[in-house]
């Protein structure tokens, strides 16, 4: 949910510096991590535990820095964050919770390359960076199901989770918030 609410801010700070596709990267990233929490909360209440409320504090800056920090924070995940906690799942072997932490560990790695061209770029070639989201100016598809991410309409089951495409969303372009 961190994440999540970190997208959506992104998202609106890119908006209102008229960056509509790079606001959509972020709001579809939100989608995606809002998916993975909500299939971990309902692991954790099938466990009959109580989930915790936590103020989460949103820190952001421009859409150049916050380009660069996302990257930064997607590629730790992919390294380091996912497998420690697959690793620490494992040991407990709770079957459910292990798929869903694969599905995470997975959708980010779906887009390393572009995450990895995104810190390359987000610094000296930031101008350049944003003409090829831009240019992309793609619609996303999102499994609702393991929160996979695909540029065009699927036409196969989910390369993730192999759910059939019926679970594949588009995702709407972020509405500008007016307040
Ligand atoms: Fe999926």
């Amino acid at each position: 949910m961190i994440a999540s609410e970190h997208y959506d801010g992104y998202c609106q700070k890119a908006l209102t510096e008229d960056l509509p596709n790079v606001a959509y990267l972020f709001f579809t990233l939100s989608r995606s991590e809002r998916i993975h929490a909500v299939n971990y909360q309902k692991i954790i209440r099938s466990l009959d535990s109580s989930l915790e409320k936590r103020e989460i504090s949103i820190s952001f800056s421009n859409t150049k820095t916050n380009l660069n920090t996302a990257a930064i924070k997607e590629l730790e995940k992919i390294k380091n964050y996912y497998p420690q906690v697959l690793n620490r799942l494992s040991a407990e072997a709770h079957d459910l919770a292990v798929i869903n932490c694969m599905y995470s560990w997975k959708s980010h790695q779906q887009h390393e390359e572009m995450i990895r061209d995104i810190k390359k770029y987000s610094g000296f070639f930031f101008k350049h960076l944003v003409k090829k989201i831009d240019d992309m100016n793609p619609d996303y598809f999102l499994c609702e199901i393991c929160g996979s991410i695909e540029s065009e309409k699927p036409t196969s089951p989910c390369e993730i989770c192999n759910y059939p495409t019926s679970h594949y969303k588009q995702v709407e372009r972020p509405p500008v918030k007016t307040t």
